[in-house]
């Protein structure tokens, strides 16, 4: 018999353990938490699971706890959460399950503890751990969840046909603890998600995305979509993904497969960067190149403007996918429609104001488009690799440079448009816009320093360029408020 009582010495288990003791209820820690303290893993958020009523020994333990817990009680489920600290603690009475064909939602009854451990979704997941004094700390492990944590294996404890059956998104959730423990899906669970996948349509999309996100954001996430697209669940949560798959060959020319090549990019990317949203950007910066791609005599393979395209095309991916409508799709749009612009500069002799054009558009974004370009920067030909990196650094100096120097990054130009109509004595018009791009363009393209003196004398040539006639001398507003 193992037993871990070595590792349940909190003041959390003790005072859970105490507290149903006094209460004559049993109580076990289940789950996640179990699988996580044998892989070593950290982690604060415990399932308990009782046998009686999770709301009322959920209830006893917060004033166990006294001030400052956040209780919360779920009389519908039956369930109830308990914050203490940094702790999330969840208690739930021992329960069977029972399905309909069409929802998620169970029937739920009381249940004896083995019920319990029955209904979890994985065989690593339904291991549970004595609170119990006479065997305090002791593993209960019916469906020999240890061996299969030591074999790195994801498997269901009853027929899988049924636990996917039950409730779908588990398919979603085998993948996801595949790809974030890096184990492998045993093979009649494996295929029991390929039968059932279309079962998947039933789960909401917020719940699905959950999922996948947690994918994207592991350490290496191509190994989830992989199975995802083995299995075809891919191609029915996120069907204009797979278009990228595939290479065609013409006159002996091929294009790079463009759907493992997003994923090198997003594996490249996932090991400079947690942000979720510079991922998502990773994983849409080509979603574009199946509708553009196109062969051309003399030329080969094109994908003309698919970073504009792509970028179009990011509004609706994230409405259908239920990703946020709000600046982090806009983040993400700008991030793909500006791919192509670091890595055009490593062609080049970079110039200043190619450099000043690229901090003026991406703004506070340049530094993750930095990032997500090279981590675009994939091949096969190892030399290649190295010699663009090397270019690529250079282009990052040079940003540095620039930017020190010209402080573009978030700019607004010296000339405001008030200025420029209070000069002139003009209204609001289109010639204001005009004469504000001319100083802009000529900042940008190093023709003039960047600050007031040098704009607003411009100003005035340009003016008179387009005929107008000076009423009054602005003097720098900065000045006046220093
Ligand atoms: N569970 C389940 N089926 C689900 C969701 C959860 O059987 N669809 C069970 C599993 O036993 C799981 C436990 O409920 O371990 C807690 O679920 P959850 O907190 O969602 O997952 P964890 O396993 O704790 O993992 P993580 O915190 O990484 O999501």
């Amino acid at each position: 018999m193992l037993n871990f009582a070595d590792k349940l010495q909190d003041n959390i288990f003790t005072t859970v353990s105490r507290v149903c003791r006094e209460m004559n209820v049993k109580v076990f820690v289940i789950g996640g938490y179990v699988r996580d303290l044998l892989l070593e893993r950290q982690s604060k958020d415990v399932d308990f699971v009782v046998l009686g009523s999770g709301i009322a020994v959920a209830k006893k333990i917060a004033e166990a706890f006294g001030r400052g817990v956040y209780a919360k009680y779920f009389k519908n489920f039956g369930t109830a959460m308990i914050n203490v600290g940094d702790w999330q603690l969840e208690f739930v009475g021992a329960r069977r399950e029972s399905y309909r064909r069409n929802s998620r939602k169970p029937i739920v009854e009381d249940g004896s503890f083995s019920d319990d451990q029955r209904r979890r979704d994985f065989t690593i997941n339904a291991m549970s751990l004595s609170l119990q004094i006479k065997d305090y700390g002791q593993l209960y492990d019916p469906f020999n969840g240890l061996e299969d944590l030591k074999n790195k294996l994801i498997r269901t404890p009853l027929d899988p046909d049924i636990t996917f059956s039950d409730d779908p998104l588990r398919m979603m959730r085998a993948v996801r603890f595949a790809t974030q423990l890096d184990f492998s899906i045993e093979v009649n669970t494996f295929n029991a998600i390929k039968r059932n996948k279309n079962r998947i349509t039933i789960v909401s999309p917020e719940r699905v995305i959950d999922e996948l996100n947690k994918i994207i954001l592991a350490g290496k996430p191509s190994k989830g979509f992989k199975i995802l697209d083995e299995t075809g669940l891919l191609a029915i949560i996120f069907p204009k993904f797979v278009e990228l798959k595939g290479v065609e060959i013409i006159n002996g020319q091929a294009h790079k497969d463009n759907f493992y090549h997003t994923l090198q990019v997003l594996d490249n990317l996932a090991q400079k960067s947690d942000n979720l949203w510079l991922r998502w950007a990773a994983l849409l910066h080509d979603i574009a190149k199946p509708v553009t791609k196109r062969y051309e005599k003399g030329v080969g393979w094109t994908f003309h403007a698919h970073e504009f395209i792509g970028a179009k095309m990011v509004p609706s991916i994230f409405r259908q996918l239920k990703l946020p409508m709000n600046e982090r799709m806009r983040y993400v749009q700008k991030l793909v429609q500006l791919h192509l612009r670091p890595i055009a500069l490593v062609h080049e002799v970079v110039t200043d104001s190619a450099i000043r054009r690229l901090l003026f558009e991406a703004g506070d974004y340049i530094d993750d488009l930095m990032l997500l370009c090279e981590a675009d920067i994939t091949s096969k030909n190892d030399v290649k690799v190295r010699q663009y990196l090397k270019n690529f650094h250079k282009v990052r100096e040079k940003l540095k440079e620039v930017e020190e120097k010209d402080r573009i990054r978030n700019w607004q130009p010296p000339v405001s448009g008030e200025i420029i109509m209070e000069t002139f004595g003009i209204k609001p018009s289109k010639q204001v816009g005009l004469i504000k791009t001319a100083i802009r363009e000529a900042i940008l393209d190093g023709e003039i320093q960047n600050n007031f003196e040098e704009a607003y004398r411009f100003m005035l040539r340009e003016g008179k360029k387009q005929g107008l006639k000076v009423k009054k001398i602005v003097d720098n507003p900065q000045e006046k408020s220093n």
